[in-house]
């Protein structure tokens, strides 16, 4: 039984789905591949993935390819209840409101899990978490899993170094047809049209602050050069500060950019990236938002419980007056602007990323005999295959190796 907001909001989710059906060629090639082989037939699936369009489409083809689909958001505020109506009203089982309090947050991830699942797919890390926490009893059942983006694999690593992982989980985010396309192209184009919308406001000739030079921070940065942004960037790690320098970037630490900054966009996955510290030197009218995948960067919590004043600006803008007498800003409750306040990564780019997602869960079904239980990297010809399919559907063709220059680039004697 589904627990979401509205049945009535199927039709507006409906036609959602249909446009990004039509705009990923990819899934719906898996989707016929997956209708006449089956490879999840008689498998419970449990999917949190943030429930928009493009994520219901790949319940959609995981459903074709015959798995009993459970599936939840795996932000509050990423899901869209019309969405989340229309994958209800086709009868599959969905758990997710657009909102959610953390409690509901958790009874939704709960719920999907109650199901028993055999394949889990994550994004963020939350199920499996909560698995190997509070429902361990349904370890046995699990054939194992694909995570979906870098904070989730930073936290499987974490427990698979510590021994606690108990299935076999694989990394969809580090493929490369994931992290050089999603994380670099889709949140660069997302990132802004999740701050564009929300603020009405310009960039160009802006001090836009990008905090953490990572894939998801280099596209940021980028598209912010591209509407005309002075940009820095902040960074801690000396290799990745000195690429931002040399692609025409200033670098400096978050104490000076909070000084100068009119526009800060953190995407580190770390957490108290700008804090108290840094809200006091800002200027009047500076904005902050988040591209990371936890609320933990731009510490909410401090400027909630200590500004003097704190009131609704704008949907989805936050303001506080701080104590110096100063306003500043918060996007999207400090959660992934572009999917807190906006459509998440273009159709085209989660066609991607979700054609990983599909092939690997299908790999998981057929080598479910042969996996120990671990971090497991995608395997390299699913990233080929998503590659070469994408490379045709955008009507595109490449050389290939002759023999000669195969024997070539085999030899070491001159
Ligand atoms: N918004 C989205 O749609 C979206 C898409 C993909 C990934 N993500 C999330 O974005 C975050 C970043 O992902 P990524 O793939 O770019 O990771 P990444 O590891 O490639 O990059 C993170 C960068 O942040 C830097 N960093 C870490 N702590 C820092 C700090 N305190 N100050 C400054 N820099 C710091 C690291 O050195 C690294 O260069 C993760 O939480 C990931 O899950 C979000």
């Amino acid at each position: 039984m589904s627990q979401i907001r509205d049945i009535n909001l199927a039709p507006s989710g409906e036609r959602k789905i249909q446009w990004v059906e039509r705009n990923m060629p990819l899934l719906r090639q898996i989707k016929a591949d997956f209708e006449k082989t089956k490879p999840f037939a008689g498998l419970k699936v449990a999917l949190s993935v943030h429930m928009e369009a493009k994520t219901a489409y790949l319940c959609r083809v995981m459903e074709a390819g015959g798995a009993e689909m459970h599936v939840t958001g795996c932000n509050p505020l990423s899901t869209q209840d019309d969405v989340a109506a229309a994958l209800a009203a086709g009868g599959m089982d969905v758990n997710a409101w657009h909102a959610a309090t953390p409690e509901e947050y958790t009874s939704h991830l709960t719920a999907v899990l109650e199901a028993g699942p055999n394949i889990i797919i994550d994004d963020g890390g939350d199920l499996v978490n909560l698995i190997h926490t509070k429902l361990t009893h349904l370890i046995p059942n699990i054939i194992g899993g694909c995570e979906e983006t870098t904070t989730g694999v930073i936290r499987l690593n974490s427990m698979a170094a510590e021994g606690k992982l108990a299935f076999p989980m694989i990394t969809v985010n580090n493929a490369r047809c994931k992290y050089l396309f999603d994380n670099r192209y889709g949140t660069g184009q997302s990132v802004w049209d999740g701050i564009n919308r929300t603020t009405n406001l310009i960039v160009a000739g802006k001090n836009v602050v990008v905090a953490g030079y990572g894939w998801c921070g280099k596209g940021i940065a980028m598209r912010a050069k591209g509407f005309g942004a002075h940009v820095i960037v902040t960074e801690i790690d000396p290799v990745k500060a000195l690429e931002a320098m040399m692609d025409g970037f200033k670098v400096m630490t978050m104490e000076d950019a909070a000084k100068v900054g009119d526009l800060f966009v953190t995407s580190t996955g770390c957490r108290d990236v700008i804090t108290e510290k840094h809200f006091t030197l800002m200027k009047d009218g500076a904005i902050m938002c988040n591209a990371g995948h936890f609320n933990v960067e731009v510490d909410v919590d401090w400027l909630d419980k200590n500004a003097k004043d704190r009131y609704v600006q704008r949907q989805n803008i936050m303001g506080y007056t701080l104590e110096n007498g100063k306003n500043v800003f918060v996007l999207a409750e400090g959660r992934l602007v572009n999917l807190a306040s906006g459509d998440g990564h273009p159709a085209e780019i989660m066609d991607m990323s979700f054609a990983i997602q599909a092939l690997s869960a299908r790999y998981l079904a057929e080598h479910r005999d042969e996996l120990r239980a671990g971090v497991i990297a995608v395997p390299e010809e699913i990233d080929d295959e998503v590659a070469r399919r994408k490379l045709t559907a955008c009507g595109l063709s490449i050389d290939s190796l002759t023999d000669a220059q195969k024997e070539y680039l085999a030899s070491w004697e001159l």
